[in-house]
């Protein structure tokens, strides 16, 4: 699937101060990083830039301050660059100013520097243009490669404003981001499956329509599943079910119905049976109950075991699957049965072209098995949904042609 920008290949990068935006939103767990995935994905654009250009400066955001926050300082995240790169990464502690201008100017050729969280500067989200003109500015960049996947779902000043005042071309994990979800997603080979779970269907709402389009079939698990059950007129206990969305899914149905000439059953697969606990406490245990036998205080915390058993048959005979969100309550081991079969049986068919979603099916899966053992992990959360969903995405918008 050819990729209609500019890429890091394109361009006169030799000798060059190069900026680069990648994702290193990732999660911390008492100041450690507690996954990688994000920060492994960033290397190869960092290698190739090693390589053929001049300086490296690194911008990134991690997490949701408001102002200065030194819990969510990028610094950690040096240390492990240096780990993976084998060499020295200087450390500066704001993402503009004069510590900036005489860090990236005293840095010798070959070298990498990381500047502090993007978003201390309330102008970062605010796509403020001034904002990132300074950050231009103060680098000295002569080129600008966004690398940072997980974010161009966001109109930022570091995705969308910065474009204005740098050459800016895409890294080589947006490059394949973009070509691997999109040709799943638009020459996949069949049969292709859609496995979606997670809480909402109002998130998914964009998504679940383009897969009634393309896929040949949907699975639906996690929380989400509660919601179609209770619109097919399941009781469903105490199970979280989303409140107002019955316009929602009569517009799935009816494109679902629109579209195959079977049974829309056999199309939108749903769970026939549910395990249920009262609470989904670390320690609750698994109870399986058919539908129509779901009681007043049971909470449905992942699909059966026989829905299982159809799930795993189902994506048996698929060439492609697209999965996205966890099936159950996959934070509990006992709800994590159906995450956990699906997580196995792709990981150990390298054959079958499996995508997954990033975000919490991301870190789940890469439980269960190398990212080597799946043909793409997202690093992406509501950036490969948004993608997936046939939106278009601010920060890959911007970048030049190719
Ligand atoms: C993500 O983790 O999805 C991205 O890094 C974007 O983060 P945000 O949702 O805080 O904008």
């Amino acid at each position: 699937m050819a990729f209609s920008k500019r890429t890091v290949r394109n361009i006169p990068i030799s000798g060059a101060t190069v900026l680069v935006r990648a994702d290193y939103n990732v999660p911390l767990s008492g100041g450690k990083i507690s996954d990688g995935l994000r920060i492994q994905a960033s290397i190869p654009t960092l290698q190739y830039l090693l390589k053929h250009a001049g300086k490296i400066v690194i911008i990134s955001h991690l997490g949701r301050p408001k102002g200065r926050d030194s819990s969510l300082s990028l610094e950690p995240i040096a240390v492990r660059l240096e780990k993976l790169l084998g060499k020295s990464v200087t450390f500066v502690d704001d993402c503009i100013g004069d510590k900036v201008v005489q860090a990236v100017k005293k840095a010798p050729k070959g070298s990498v520097v990381l500047l502090e969280n993007l978003r201390f500067h309330a102008e970062e989200e605010a796509n403020n243009r001034e904002f990132a003109r300074r950050i231009a500015k103060d680098t000295g960049a002569r080129f600008f490669v966004q690398d940072g996947f997980g974010v161009v779902h966001r109109a930022h000043a570091s995705t969308e404003a910065i474009t204005q005042f740098i050459p800016s071309v895409a890294g080589l994990l947006l490059e394949k981001e973009c070509q691997t979800i999109n040709k799943a997603m638009e020459k996949p080979a069949r049969p292709l499956i859609a496995v979606l779970g997670g809480a909402k269907v109002s998130d998914k709402l964009q998504v679940i329509e383009r897969f009634v389009d393309i896929a040949d079939k949907i699975i639906i698990g996690g929380a989400m599943a509660n919601t179609f059950l209770a619109y097919k007129g399941h009781h469903m206990g105490a199970s979280m079910v989303e409140e107002n969305q019955h316009k929602t899914l009569d517009k799935i149905y009816l494109a679902a119905h629109k579209k195959v000439e079977g049974s829309v059953e056999d199309f939108i697969i749903l769970p026939t049976d549910v395990s249920v606990a009262k609470t989904p406490s670390q320690t609750a245990t698994r109870h399986n109950v058919t539908l129509g036998n779901v009681a007043k205080g049971d909470n449905a915390l992942d699909i059966g075991d026989a829905s299982i058993e159809r799930m795993i048959e189902e994506v048996s005979g698929a060439k492609t699957v697209i999965w996205n969100g966890t099936m159950g309550y996959a934070t509990v081991p006992a709800f994590a049965h159906s995450s956990a079969r699906l997580a196995l049986e792709l990981a150990s068919h390298p054959n079958k072209t499996s995508i997954i979603g990033g975000g919490d099916t991301a870190d789940f899966v890469l439980g269960w098995g190398e990212a080597e053992n799946f043909t793409h992990v997202s690093t992406g959360g509501g950036a490969a949904l948004d993608l997936m969903a046939g939106k278009k995405l601010p920060g890959v918008e911007s970048l030049l042609n190719a």
